[in-house]
């Protein structure tokens, strides 16, 4: 393995028990991630991105296969190493917006006043400056999405796994989001892997997108965003742009 490699997944297969019988819903997926590598994972409905993610994070065991994170086996949930930001947003409801944000931290031992520093500028950072003592049901589905993500990255992990983050969020909310994303993976040169429906976002925000196929998933393409960064409105006009998000739908489409 060369020190690059941040995260690396070998022969995944993954079968559920469906109450039909034996579901197969990712089928020999095999790809590695250089550290720092900003990855999206594309594809129709029910191919498995969510469950993939959820494998990256050592939330499910897959039936075959083996994924490493920085040389180590993934076998259960490892916050401090690997943050996730999943679609539907988990908040605890019985804590405040800030305490939700600062948990994490608790569990690690932080400082009071440390993490809560660090956990009021995140949300500050995501646009919930006030909000810090709402508890989720005082909170809009947008904002309650936007507390999640401030809780991912405030554990400062260096690999960051995000299931459709922003996919709850206005389009504004959406792109502020994804530039502070931006922003934070290019201070702390985190590894991401973004799973998102939005092909605009995919290109907007990546280095590399895999494409998966129809279920059971399996890797179509991976195909290298060669855009250069800062992601301008004129490079979000170019014909590369439109050629690279038409690349990717045209092997999204026929899939469906
Ligand atoms: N716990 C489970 N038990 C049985 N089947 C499951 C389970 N979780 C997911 N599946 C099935 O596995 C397949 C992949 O699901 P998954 O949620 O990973 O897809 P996805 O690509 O994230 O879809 P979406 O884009 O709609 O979020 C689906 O057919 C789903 O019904
Ligand atoms: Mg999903």
């Amino acid at each position: 393995m060369s020190d690059n490699t941040e995260i690396k997944v070998e022969g995944l297969t993954h079968r559920y028990d469906a109450r039909e019988g034996p579901l197969l819903a990712l089928k020999d997926i095999a790809f590695s991630v250089p550290r720092g590598r900003f990855v999206g994972l594309v594809g129709p409905s029910g191919c498995g991105k969510s469950s993939l993610l959820m494998m990256l994070a050592g939330l499910v065991v897959p039936s075959e296969g083996r994924i490493t994170v920085a040389g180590q086996p993934v076998t259960a949930p490892a916050p401090d190493r690997i943050g996730v930001v999943f679609q539907e947003s988990s908040l605890l409801p019985w804590r405040t917006a800030l305490e939700n944000v600062v948990f994490p931290l608790k569990l690690r031992g932080l400082p009071k006043a440390e993490r809560e520093g660090r956990a009021a500028a995140l949300l500050d950072l995501v646009g919930l400056r006030g909000f810090e003592s709402r508890y989720p049901h005082e909170l809009s589905g947008g904002m309650k999405q936007r507390v999640a993500i401030a809780r991912g990255f405030c554990q400062d992990p260096p690999v960051l796994l995000m299931d459709e983050p922003f996919a709850a969020l206005d389009e504004q909310t959406r792109m502020t989001l994804g530039d502070e994303l931006l922003r934070i993976w290019d201070a702390h040169r985190k590894t991401v892997v973004f799973v998102t429906h939005g092909l605009t976002e995919a290109v907007y925000l990546c280095d590399e997108v895999i494409v998966l196929s129809g279920r059971p998933g399996q890797i179509l393409e991976r195909i290298e965003i060669d855009l250069p960064r800062p992601r301008t409105w004129e490079v979000m006009a170019s014909e590369a742009f439109g050629q690279l998000r038409e690349r990717i739908w045209s092997l999204i489409r026929v899939q469906q």
